[in-house]
Formats: structure tokens, sequence, C-alpha cells
């Protein structure tokens, strides 16, 4: 790189100028999936002119949208200004079975183009920036003052869940639990994935009372037949009582006094035995490293939170007063499994 000469290396330049308009890129992701082109766009590749009116967009911008996303491969431009479908661009479908359209509605969310601007901020106090913007907590936000970011949310969850439950009830050890509990399980879909595999156990859905309501119908049939509980709560003041294992998926990503004050509480409410498995994504080998990295800022944004690494966790639950016994990853996913669980007495906590 030529950095004296004043003329830098025309790739360094080019690589700069692509990071500077990232917004961009997620903005276009963004329109085309609130416009629904991706469920527009047929099996058969169509022009802008064709897709236009199936959407109520304007023929001419449209075909700069479809462009943009091409040079992307989230579509693909054949000849004569046709556009066909990519795996990506599928993916974005709301009726694709694993589908992503929720997952990136919610990481393109108003808020955040509101709160990255104030990173520089975020950096300087080290907190989050979501109180001063919008007056109160970021679930508490979800809650009172924007319900469709609040079911934006949820069904970006489940989608993800949708996507990592199965080999992630294949990681979670369900050796001699009898009940378990998923934390902040959102709809329930882990939940009714593990309770599918093991008939034996009674399985618990806690979350946060105005979540819970939105538990998937599956789960409440599970809740009919006696087999399951859904109980709305805050895990950093209450937690169900003498569960076997206590699993808390994506949750413990907050700032660290929430996540020990939840930890505690595996500690109160479980009793000595009982097991906790944290399942997230580490940051010392993540598998997809540039999305842990954003989503740590990301947390920091939002909820004063992080993305953790091993040793981190580790110091935590010797603070919570929590066995730490070591974390594996879940195959086939950025995912890890964290396992720990409350001494016995007279057990050695390291
Ligand atoms: C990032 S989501 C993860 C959802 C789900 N476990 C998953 O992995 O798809 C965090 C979840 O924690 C829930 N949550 C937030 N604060 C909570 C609290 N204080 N007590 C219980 N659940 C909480 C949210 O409602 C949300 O469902």
């Amino acid at each position: 790189m030529t950095v004296n000469s004043g003329r830098p290396d025309p790739r360094a330049a080019t690589r700069l100028r692509e990071l500077g308009m990232s917004l961009g890129f997620a903005g276009a992701l963004r329109a085309a999936v609130r416009l629904h082109v991706p469920d527009a766009i047929g099996d058969k590749p169509c022009t802008a002119e064709e897709l236009a009116p199936r959407i109520g967009a304007h023929a001419g911008t449209l075909e700069r949208l479809l462009r943009a996303l091409s040079v992307h491969g989230v579509l693909e431009e054949l000849d004569e200004r046709r556009f066909g479908h990519t795996e990506l661009s599928r993916l974005l479908r709301e009726d694709e079975p694993g589908g992503m359209r929720f997952i990136v509605l919610w990481a393109t969310a108003p808020w955040t183009w509101e709160a990255w601007p104030r990173l520089e901020e975020a950096v300087r106090t080290g907190e989050n920036v979501f109180e001063p913007l919008y007056g109160r907590d970021f679930f508490g936000y979800l809650a009172e003052d924007d319900p469709e970011a609040a079911q934006t949310f949820d069904r970006a969850m489940t989608q993800s869940s949708r996507i990592t439950s199965a080999p992630v009830a294949d990681a979670l050890d369900l050796t001699g639990v009898t009940g378990v509990v998923d934390i902040g399980g959102g709809q329930g879909h882990l939940l009714r994935t593990l309770m599918k595999r093991h008939p034996a156990v009674h399985g618990t859905l806690f979350d946060l009372p105005t979540v819970v309501p939105g538990a998937l119908e599956g789960l409440r049939e599970l809740e009919r037949a006696g087999r399951c509980t859904i109980t709305g709560g805050d895990c950093r003041e209450t937690l169900p009582d003498g569960l076997d294992l206590y699993i808390f998926k994506n949750v413990l990503e907050w700032d660290d006094e929430s996540t020990l004050a939840a930890l505690r509480n595996v500690v109160t409410h479980g009793g000595p035995g009982a097991r906790v498995s944290l399942v997230q994504n580490l940051i010392e080998d993540s598998s997809e490293i540039k999305v842990t990295t954003a989503m740590d800022l990301f947390l920091l944004l939002n909820v004063g939170g992080k993305k953790h690494t091993a040793a981190g966790l580790a110091a935590l639950f010797d603070r919570a007063g929590l066995r730490f016994d070591g974390y594996r990853p879940v195959p086939g996913t950025s995912l890890h499994v964290v396992e720990g669980g409350v001494p016995r007495p007279g057990e050695e906590r390291a």
C-alpha cells in the first residue's frame, strides 16, 4: 500500500468504500424484504416491469434495487434485464421453511438506524444507548412502545431456533433429567423440540410475561396434556424451583449484573445438584466471527451487553456460586453449549 504517495492501493480504497456503504447494503436488503420482492419473484425469472405491479412499486426504481441485490448474490441478473432467485433470495421468502425474513427485519429494525450512530458514545461510556434514546430499557420498549418490533423480534428468534433447535437438542445432555426449564425461551421452539425427543421429561417455558402469551400452539398442546408449564417472569428476580436443568439460550448476553442475578437464581431455586446449560455464540472459536463481533456491538447498543469468551463466563459462574464444567461447540451451528452446576455440599467449584 502506498500511503506516503497519497494514493492508496485501489483495492484497499474500494474495500473501505464498501465498508462505509454497509448501511446501503442493509437498507437494500430491508427494502426488498419489506416489499416482498423474494415472495413475488416466482420460479420464472422476471423483469422489474413485470414485478413492479405485483408489489406496488415503481418499475425503474425497482430495477435499481434488484441490481443492487444481485451484486451481493441476493438475486441473479440474467439476460434481457430479467432477475431470478438465488439460494439467498429463496431464504427471504415468507413461506420458506428455515427462512430468514424476520432475522433480516430484526437486524435492520428502525431503532437500529437511530442507535448505530451512537456507537461512538457507547464506546466512550461503556453503556447502552437505548435508554437515553427511548427513555426505557430495551425489553420494556419492545413490550410497551413498539409492538411491531416486539413481534418481529419474537418471530426472528423463532426463525433462528428453527434453524438450530435440532442440533442444539442433540447437543444438550438430558441424562437423568426429569424437569427442564428454558429461560428466555421465547415462543418455545427449542423446548418443544426437546420435549418431542424426551417424552418422559416435563418442560417449563419461562420468559417475560408479555412474551409467553405468544407461545407456539404446539407447546400449548403439551401444556394442555400436562407435559409442560408456561410461565411469565423476570429471571433476574425469580426462577422455577427444584428443576434438574436450567437452560439459557442466547439470553445471558446482557449486562453482567443481570447475568449474575439470573445465575444466582439458578443456585437459589435449583438447589445443590441442579445443572445449568448456556447455549450461545462464544467469541473464541466463532465460525462466523464477522457476525459475532458486529452482534457484540449491537448488544452493547441495546442492552449494554456483550458476546462472551469461555473464560469470561467461567468467571461469572464462579461469582454466582456455580461450578464451571466446560464448553463445546454445537455441530453444524455457530453456537456453543457451556455447562455448569450448583455444587453439592463439600464439592469443589472449579
Ligand atoms: C435473544 S432472545 C432469545 C430467545 C430464545 N432463547 C432463542 O434463542 O431463540 C432473549 C429472550 O430473553 C427474554 N428475556 C429478556 N429479558 C428477560 C428476563 N428478565 N427474564 C426472562 N426472559 C427475558 C426475551 O423476551 C427473549 O425471548
